[in-house]
């Protein structure tokens, strides 16, 4: 699970704590550079940093005024392996590190990047609430799936209260093709996996409502044809499993429709076609009605953080804006987009090892790093 509010809570608490106990045992102190021999290295440095460091190609960070110490510990994580797989790692090789000294006082020396890139980014009304852009996203699905993601048009799935990983699977099914359903996968087209990931968060985390009563099938029937569902599906429709989907409360219609795509193999699913093999018709409406009838139940989840809440957390660290004045956090206002985007996955995969990123990172999803990261490259001069 990668949002927890009560671990992000925690995890933002406990490290602002320890921050700088933490970093003052782990590193030594750092070397004095000398800044003109730091120059003339930095000629090397050029072709990918641009002049005076401020780089403009995507995936290389700007260097200029960055806090000398981070260039230096950046340089040498390097050097020793511990930041890998970047083409720094040929750069660094012929280094001293005297050399690291000098040209991160260099660099240190100029004038801040975050007061050269121009564009400032304050934080607007609609980064305070985790759902605004989903829920702009999804105003062509409320038409048939409702505005909180309970339909009331017979045949229709409800979305709301179902679990986070089905609907991210569903989605990708469908835009894929797997999940066969051209209109569904006329909305989803051009949709990114964050983009699919919002959705799944917001329509997860609304209130389930049940479905208008079955017109056909007989739900107490329905009880006797559904108990080898449970192992699955729970004795109500309202399992556990984030993989598969809660099935009580949802229209009668859609899930006669649901058994019989799997029956026919128009949606593929080995599992679902075997358990409804040997159902008859009127089992599957029986099915149908006791599912229907089941009060669906709100799922426990909490809502995404909005960016502002996000910021809040780095702000700890990496200071307002991220206008950091403390040499043990790297600035990251007016950053590059694409490099802080590459820094935050890399900590979330544990790729590039920092604990105190490891955890602030390993809870973000992708649209939190894609906010987040153009948030930062978006702070410019205050
Ligand atoms: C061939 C292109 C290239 C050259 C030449 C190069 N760099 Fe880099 N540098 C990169 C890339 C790409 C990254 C981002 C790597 C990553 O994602 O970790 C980077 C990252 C860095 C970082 C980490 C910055 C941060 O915010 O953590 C430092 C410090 C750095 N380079 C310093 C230098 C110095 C000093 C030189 C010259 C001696 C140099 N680089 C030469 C491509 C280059
Ligand atoms: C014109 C009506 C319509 C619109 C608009 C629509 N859907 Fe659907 N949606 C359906 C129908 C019908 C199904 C069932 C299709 C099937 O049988 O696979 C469905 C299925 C789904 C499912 C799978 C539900 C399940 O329980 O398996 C998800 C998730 C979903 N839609 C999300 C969305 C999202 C997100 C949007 C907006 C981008 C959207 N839909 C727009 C009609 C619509
Ligand atoms: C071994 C576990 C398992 C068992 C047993 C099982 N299911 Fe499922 N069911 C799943 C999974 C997983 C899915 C999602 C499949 C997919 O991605 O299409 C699913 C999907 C469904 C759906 C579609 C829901 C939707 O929102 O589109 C219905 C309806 C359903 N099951 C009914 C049943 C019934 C009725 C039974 C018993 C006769 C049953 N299932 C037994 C695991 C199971
Ligand atoms: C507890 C202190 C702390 C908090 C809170 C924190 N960071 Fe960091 N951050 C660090 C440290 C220390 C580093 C340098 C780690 C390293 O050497 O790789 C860092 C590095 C980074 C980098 C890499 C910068 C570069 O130039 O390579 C990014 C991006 C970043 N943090 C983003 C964030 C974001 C976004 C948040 C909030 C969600 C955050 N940080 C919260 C301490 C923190």
């Amino acid at each position: 699970m990668k949002h927890t509010l009560t671990a992000i809570t925690a995890a933002g608490f406990v490290f602002a704590a320890t921050a700088g106990a933490a970093w003052a045992q782990e590193t030594p102190p750092p070397l004095v550079g000398d800044t003109p021999a730091g120059k003339k290295m930095a000629e090397i440095c050029a072709a990918c940093h641009g002049v005076e460091g401020i780089s403009d190609q995507p995936g290389v960070p700007h260097l200029s005024g960055q806090h000398p110490s981070y260039i230096q510990a950046g340089l040498l994580s390097y050097k020793d392996g511990h930041r890998k797989g970047t083409r720094m790692a040929e750069v660094v090789v012929g280094l001293s590190k005297q050399d690291i000294a000098n040209v991160a006082a260099y660099y240190g020396s100029l004038k801040p990047f975050n007061r050269i890139v121009k564009r400032t980014g304050a934080l607007s009304p609609a980064e305070e609430d985790p759902f605004a852009t989903v829920r702009e996203a999804t105003g062509e699905c409320a038409a048939c799936h409702g505005d909180d993601g309970n339909s009331d048009i017979p045949g229709m799935p409800s979305l709301a209260g179902q679990h986070v990983s089905y609907l991210i699977t569903a989605l990708k099914h469908y835009q894929d093709g797997v999940r066969k359903d051209e209109d569904m996968q006329a909305f989803l087209e051009g949709l990114t996996d964050a983009d699919l990931e919002d959705m799944a968060y917001f329509y997860a985390a609304m209130e389930p409502k049940r479905a208008e009563p079955p017109t056909e099938g007989d739900a107490l029937a329905g009880l006797a044809v559904t108990a080898p569902c449970s192992g699955c599906h729970a004795d109500d429709g309202n399992n556990k499993d984030p993989k598969t989907p809660r099935l009580a409360g949802l229209d009668a219609e859609y899930l006669v429709a649901a058994a019989e795509g799997y029956r026919s193999g128009g949606r593929n699913h080995e599992v679902m076609r075997e358990a409804l093999a040997s159902l008859r018709e009127t089992d599957i409406k029986d099915m149908a009605a006791f599912y229907a009838t089941s009060e669906p139940k709100a799922l426990p989840v909490r809502k995404p953080l909005a960016l502002a809440e996000w910021a809040e957390k780095c702000s700890h660290c990496h200071g307002a804006g991220g206008h950091s004045a403390d040499p043990r956090f790297p600035i990251l206002a007016g950053q590059n987009e694409a490099y802080l985007i590459n820094a935050l996955k890399r900590y979330h995969g544990g790729e590039r090892e920092s604990s105190m990123m490891y955890a602030m990172s390993f809870l973000m999803g992708e649209s939190d790093i894609a906010k987040l990261a153009a948030f930062y490259a978006g702070q410019g001069a205050d």
